[in-house]
């Protein structure tokens, strides 16, 4: 049996969308009257300068949504708050690592925005261009992004952990006109160095498009102008006027166009438009995080990430909430920074990862236990399944008991949360999504397309186009449509593997794809043994996950070696570092094992599976009959009981 939580009747009471009938109401009519329903919810709850001529195209598998209406994602985050009585209302609540802090109205976010996009129009940049944005967790990042969508530049945010290799990789794919960034950011106390990524990512030449790079200075610390291409942010805003008009943009119009990691070695460049994307975001603010007009929301991704992108950046100004935003870490300086800030801005609704919660369940509950979270009235997770026991841990000391959880399954393709419980209506369940939100309609098949009975693991698809859906992969759309339309037929493969319960609910059980989840971020084995094989010593390398405590899956390498006298202790850290180098700290290796061969099949395939049995349960089962060489795995097995 299954634990159930309800939600407290006082949370139930006074919630957006009350009680299971309210709940099944919308999604019945999103699921028979989608037009209908979708337009009723444009009109509501976004500004059009003009309306659609019709709500949704269909070219198999291109989708179009509010085809004719134009909009802009800036003006509806922020002029139509300042022109509809929230002008002094706080829009984002800055907190720096090193303690420094920040409040921003909506009044003073639209003439931040407005001044920095004047800045951008002055460099010569128009609607179509591309920017790329590489900045810390300071509110000039969000002030970046609502710029370019205020002119209709699509952005790009690299997360700043990336390396310079894994930037020049996403300028070059963007061929992007410019590249704003800061000299650094704070992070455990220590500087990132920004800007020396970007003259790393542009020094041989190689982004040709790239003329100019904008720096907004955060640390004040030492770093290279190149005469001619940088510029400094607050020298080029000089006597620049704070009004700036929105542009009228198609609903079709290139939002932004975030690098994630497919199952080959290159990121894919998932593209978002304006309107629809907009919409579910909006949406789900008030369907998901219950929003209320009072509220404080503090979601703790960083903006690099889709997360950010919808649930700290246009989601809730998009609904006129206070965001909070941190730039820092979560142990700096000690395991109750996020606990201080929760207590010190009152925080209502707290949004973060299972691999954050299980790092602070490790630290213990003296920390939470610090500060007065009576504030929280909702709490959420994304990224990866949660453990049960973590949940019940979220639940019990950060919640009190009294929280609801909402755990939310989606993708950086999906744009906004597609399956988790509405908290005033859906009762919890430790580690599932539970049910699907309006216009969702996901099913679990197997590879012909049919459905799996109740109970039985497949494949999770979602049969319908929705608002927020990608709508391509930049610069390639047959990798789109291979990538998310070809598996199963006419459906989208989502790459993960799910099951459904009884009660309809759907439990998430991970990627079945050669994506790895580390700490909730994306990465594929692929990505990794591209950089192993950059190095001159490396043959052959292949990459699996093996299940971690804290990060969910820690990466995994098998190397093969090039003749040559190597010291294997010393290769192994060396090797660590330069997958750090090459892609991103995040991305460093757990692992690192040298062998003499990899086990393959005969067409000369790497036999994953194996390996990826091997580092999980130390023995290989199954069917190996495939294999080239049996000795291979056997030896790889034993030096599991060596090490
Ligand atoms: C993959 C998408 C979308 C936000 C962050 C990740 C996994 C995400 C959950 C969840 C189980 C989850 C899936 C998905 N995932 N949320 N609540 N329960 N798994 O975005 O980097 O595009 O990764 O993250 O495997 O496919 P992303």
């Amino acid at each position: 049996m299954d634990h159930v939580y309800p939600s407290n009747p006082e949370f139930v009471a006074k919630a957006n969308v009350s009680g299971m009938d309210a709940y099944r109401a919308l999604y019945e009519r999103a699921e028979q009257q989608p037009e209908e329903f979708w337009a009723e919810r444009a009109a509501e709850n976004l500004h059009w300068f003009k309306k659609w001529d019709h709500v949704f195209e269909w070219n198999p598998p291109f989708a179009k949504w509010f085809v004719g209406g134009k909009t802009n994602v800036s003006y509806n985050c922020l002029d139509r708050h300042v022109n509809g009585g929230r002008k002094d209302k706080t829009a984002i609540l800055w907190e720096g690592e090193p303690g420094d802090t920040r409040k921003i109205s909506y009044g003073e976010l639209l003439r931040l925005v407005c001044r920095f996009a004047n800045v951008l129009k002055s460099r010569g940049l128009k609607a179509g261009d591309r920017a790329i944005i590489y900045m810390p967790m300071i509110p000039e990042l969000p002030v970046a992004m609502l710029a370019c969508a205020r002119l209709g530049i699509t952005h790009s945010v690299v997360f700043g952990g990336f390396s310079a290799e894994a930037l020049k990789a996403r300028i070059q794919d963007l061929g992007a006109q410019v590249v704003i960034t800061a000299d650094g950011g704070w992070r455990r106390a220590k500087e990132v160095r920004l800007k020396d990524a970007v003259d790393e990512a542009l020094a041989a030449g190689d982004c040709p498009t790239a003329k100019e790079v904008i720096v907004y200075r955060r640390t004040a610390s030492q770093i290279a102008i190149k005469e001619g291409r940088d510029y400094w942010w607050h020298e080029l805003e000089e006597g620049m006027s704070e009004e700036c008009p929105a542009a009228e943009l198609d609903a079709e119009h290139p939002l932004y166009v975030l690098y994630t990691s497919g199952t080959t070695g290159k990121p894919k460049g998932i593209m978002h438009a304006t309107g629809g994307y907009l919409l579910q975001a909006t949406m789900t603010m008030k369907w998901v995080f219950d929003i209320q007009e009072s509220d404080m929301y503090w979601c703790s991704a960083d903006i690099g990430w889709v997360t950010g992108h919808s649930y700290i950046v246009y989601g809730p100004l998009s609904v006129g909430t206070t965001t909070v935003m941190y730039e820092g870490a979560p142990d700096t300086p000690a395991f109750d920074r996020w606990w201080s800030i929760v207590a010190k801005y009152k925080v209502n609704i707290f949004y973060t990862s299972p691999t954050a919660i299980r790092a602070l369940i490790r630290q213990g509950e003296q920390w939470p236990e610090k500060h007065d979270l009576s504030s929280l009235r909702l709490l959420g997770s994304v990224g990866e399944p949660i453990n049960p026991a973590a949940w019940e841990w979220y639940h019990r000391v950060i919640g009190k008991g009294r929280c609801p959880i909402v755990d939310t399954w989606w993708q950086t393709e999906t744009g906004a949360i597609m399956i988790a419980p509405m908290p005033g209506a859906v009762p919890q369940k430790p580690g599932s999504g539970t049910l699907p939100m309006p216009g969702v309609l996901p099913q679990i098949v197997d590879l012909d397309g049919k459905p799996v009975e109740d109970g039985k693991e497949g494949y999770l698809i979602l049969r319908r186009p929705w608002p927020s859906m990608l709508r391509t992969i930049w610069g390639d759309p047959e990798r789109y449509k291979e990538q998310y339309w070809s598996r199963v037929p006419g459906v989208y493969f989502t790459g993960d593997a799910a099951r459904r319960d009884s009660d309809g609910y759907f439990w998430i059980l991970g990627r079945v794809d050669d994506v790895m989840n580390v700490s909730g971020h994306r990465l594929s084995t692929m990505e990794v043994e591209s950089a192993l094989v950059k190095h001159p010593a490396v043959a052959e390398a292949a990459v699996v996950s093996k299940p971690h405590e804290i990060t969910g899956q820690a990466v995994c390498c098998f190397v093969t070696l090039k003749k040559g006298d190597h010291d294997p202790r010393k290769l192994g850290v060396e090797l660590r570092q330069w997958v750090a180098h090459e892609i991103g700290a995040f991305a460093r290796p757990e692992e690192i094992r040298f062998t003499d061969a990899l086990p393959k099949t005969r067409s000369g395939k790497i036999m994953r599976r194996l390996l990826r049995e091997i580092v999980t349960s130390h023995t290989v089962a199954g069917d190996v009959t495939t294999l080239e060489d049996m000795s291979v795995v056997t030896r790889l097995a034993a030096q599991q009981d060596e090490d």
